[in-house]
């Protein structure tokens, strides 16, 4: 029998519920963003609990009804148990423990960046291994190489700031708002991206692999590079009409290297099929990038918007992968703001 998932996430500040039938059978979904940390340009960790609290019942309840099914038939619970901020991983796992508890149903823990590479698994059968792995998110930017389910060895990760922070940044150097990949990418649209050349940092034609920063990525001094431009055009009183173009030609270096080092280790696996996941999968030009750079022979597997930033439907189709391996969760199992990736070898 093909086996219900609810699939809980509640990391950071979206609360989201999934039922999943199998591995495509998405028969009930909600994400429900939390629009208080608007006010503060950036996740507040104590409202983002504090609104778990409030929503959770009724976003799982609205999850079962799409669905149609009762929580009593539903045949495996999950949520994610990290990394992310803590008090938010406690709502969604603590619920999901308590359900699994009542019901006497297995209980899955499922590592939030785990999730974002199964995501595209959902709408589209063939995203399975063998692929090379881009995770891109506001707190990971993780290159991996996974030969199959279960098994990933890292092969590059940021050195500081993430892929998705240094737009949420950007954003509120440039008063765009929160958060900054859609407002970015909105307002690049309008901009040149050859405008301005900012850094590509640890991206340089004489690595090689092995060496440190072959693979591994830093976002942190092209924020800066940009702040820096920003200062300088202020000054000269010409900064609003000047923010499309600083948009354009942020977005295009951080695409750049991502591009650039995914596709050195598509030439070291020798394996022209690329995954890519989390809330910067979202972007457009991230999307073209690679697609272009893997050219006809190649496959890019990519979630749909909805399914790349934080959702529950990711956690569920996970939570299955583990729990036909056998993997189930104690119900004293805890969240860890800081959970290591299950599987993953250096
Ligand atoms: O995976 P996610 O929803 O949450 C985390 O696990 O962090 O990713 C959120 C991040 C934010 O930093 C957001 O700015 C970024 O994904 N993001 C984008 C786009 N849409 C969302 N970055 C670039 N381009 C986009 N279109
Ligand atoms: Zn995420």
């Amino acid at each position: 029998m093909t086996p219900v998932v609810l699939g809980i996430e509640t990391s950071c500040d979206e609360t989201s519920a999934a039922v999943l039938r199998g591995e495509t059978g998405l028969l009930g979904h909600r994400i429900l963003s939390q629009d208080v940390h608007e006010l503060y340009g950036g996740v507040v960790p104590e409202l983002a609990s504090r609104a778990h609290l409030r929503v959770i019942d009724e976003v799982v309840d609205a999850a079962l009804a799409e669905a149609g099914i009762a929580l009593a038939d539903v045949d495996v619970v999950a949520a994610t148990a990290g990394p992310g901020l803590i008090g938010a991983l406690l709502v969604g796992l603590t619920w999901a423990k308590c359900v699994a508890y009542a019901l006497g149903k297995p209980l899955i823990a499922v590592h939030h960046m785990e999730g974002h590479l199964f995501a595209p698994s959902i709408e589209d059968p063939e995203a399975q291994p063998p692929f090379v792995a881009l995770l891109v998110s506001g707190g990971h930017t993780l290159l991996l190489w996974v030969p199959e389910w279960g098994r990933y060895e890292l092969l590059g990760e940021t050195r500081d700031d993430a892929a998705g922070e240094a737009f949420d940044k950007v954003a509120k150097i440039l008063g765009l708002g929160y958060p900054g990949g859609p407002v970015i990418q909105r307002v690049a649209a309008e901009g040149d991206p050859r405008a301005y050349r900012f850094p590509r940092a640890m991206l340089a034609a004489n690595q090689r692999p092995g060496d440190a920063d072959y693979y591994d990525f830093s976002f942190s001094g092209l924020k800066t590079a940009v702040l820096t431009r920003v200062r300088e055009l202020e000054a000269a009183g010409r900064l609003p009409s000047e923010v499309p173009n600083l948009a354009a030609s942020f977005q295009a270096a951080v695409v750049d290297v991502l591009v650039a080092k995914t596709m050195r280790a598509v030439e070291e696996k020798g394996c022209r099929r690329v995954l890519i996941g989390g809330g910067v999968a979202a972007s457009r030009a991230l999307r073209r990038g690679l697609a272009e750079a893997l050219g006809e022979g190649g496959r890019l597997f990519h979630p749909t918007p909805r399914l790349a930033t934080d959702n529950g439907a990711m956690i569920a189709r996970a939570a299955l992968f583990h729990y036909e391996a056998g993997h189930l969760a104690p119900l004293d199992v805890t969240a860890r703001a800081d959970l290591p990736f299950p599987g993953l070898a250096r």
